[in-house]
């Protein structure tokens, strides 16, 4: 992303991708960190996360092989929120119904953004693992058998999902590329979205990326077009699981503690199966985060930074930053090297939260919780 091109989009898809990587200047030097650490904020997308990105390709290319029909076909998905946020916007401006199966657990503001769109929106028990009858993803399959001419793109098995975020992942080496090659003061004629100007210095590179893995798309797809010959071998990828999830490896890292329920309020990351989208190869090392850090490290992004994330986010920075300070297992490599870049992955936006009571009340809901 050297530059945005000048026109005029066709709709709202145009919208999705191109999304700012951003500096941050205030939280990890509180902490003494020496590297960059860049974020790369997906909350910029049309719909407002990291999804829009594989709802648009995964539909782009079923209507492709002609798997499915604008008003004819109906789009159904089990989600956490945002793939069906991507898709009911996808839906509606190509003209399917968009039936959308998500727990209860995740927010009324999703559901909102959803029926706006107008999706149908079905609930289904958070508690319910993944193959029972009940869950979302049971849920929506059976829907899709009992309905004429339904389709799931399957964002948990559709290659679709890693592939869209090749896209991600380029966007993110001309932005680190382009600021090792440009380091001059701003012009008035310069872009001040795209100049960095006092990096104290870049390997031209991106050295670590940090992502909270959900399906797994995000970390998996950008991480393999990072480490291909041409940009980084020896990318390090710090894949960030909530506590209570099992998609962290070694297995013994998912163990609970005694007294603790496994339940987690962070929407987005984690599950309990493996799904197929996520290439466990690509992740170096797994960090488990609580749900206190990260909403505690989601509203220092808000009110330290000026980004506008949502929880999943702050998960994925207290990782980060767990990693990179004095004491952390990449204070050495890279935390304490002036030059290494470090990316982490914001996926969505506090419009998801607007009334929770991590983001309006703060301190109160970590006494809640713990
Ligand atoms: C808020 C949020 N964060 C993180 C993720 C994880 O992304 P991925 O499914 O690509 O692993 C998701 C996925 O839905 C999400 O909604």
């Amino acid at each position: 992303m050297v530059g945005r091109q000048p026109g005029i989009l066709n709709d709202a898809l145009g919208a999705v991708g191109n999304t700012p990587l951003i500096r941050l200047n205030k939280i990890p030097q509180q902490f003494g960190i020496q590297c960059n650490v860049l974020v790369k904020c997906e909350y910029f997308n049309a719909g407002g996360s990291v999804k829009d990105r594989i709802a648009a390709r995964m539909l782009d290319e079923a209507e492709q092989q002609g798997l499915v029909t604008p008003g004819k076909t109906v789009i159904i998905e089990p989600t956490s929120g945002n793939t069906g946020v991507g898709l009911a916007l996808a839906c509606a401006v190509k003209g399917y119904r968009c039936i959308i199966v998500l727990p209860e657990k995740m927010s009324a503001e999703k559901v909102a953004t959803l029926k706006a769109l107008g999706a149908e929106v079905i609930r289904t028990p958070t508690e319910a693992a993944w193959d029972d009858p009940r869950s979302n993803i049971m849920t929506a399959r059976r829907l899709a058998e009992e309905t004429e001419n339904a389709y799931i793109l399957d964002q948990y098995n559709n290659p679709n999902n890693p592939l869209a975020h090749r896209v991600t992942a380029q966007e993110i080496i001309d932005d680190v590329t382009a600021v090792s090659a440009n380091q001059g003061p701003l012009t008035p004629a310069s872009s001040p979205r795209h100049h960095v100007t006092n990096l104290n210095s870049s390997s031209g590179k991106v050295d670590v990326l940090v992502a909270g893995v959900g399906t797994g798309g995000t970390v998996s797809g950008i991480a393999t077009r990072l480490r291909e010959d041409d940009h980084n071998p020896d990318l390090f990828v710090l894949g960030v699981d909530p506590i209570g999830s099992t998609l962290a490896v070694p297995a013994s890292l998912n163990e609970l503690e005694n007294g603790e329920s496994g339940a987690y309020k962070i929407e987005g990351i984690g599950y309990d199966f493996d799904p197929k989208s996520l290439d466990k190869q690509q992740v170096s090392a797994w960090i488990k985060t609580r749900d206190e850090e990260s909403f505690d490290y989601a509203r220092q992004l808000i009110r330290m930074e000026g980004l506008l994330c949502g929880g999943s986010s702050g998960a994925a920075l207290a990782g980060a930053m767990r990693f990179l300070k004095e004491g952390g297992e990449g204070y050495d490599a890279f935390g304490s090297q002036q030059g290494k870049n470090v990316v982490i992955i914001l996926p969505d936006s506090l419009r998801n939260y607007i009334t929770k009571p991590w983001l309006i009340e703060g301190t109160k809901e970590e006494q809640h919780i713990a």
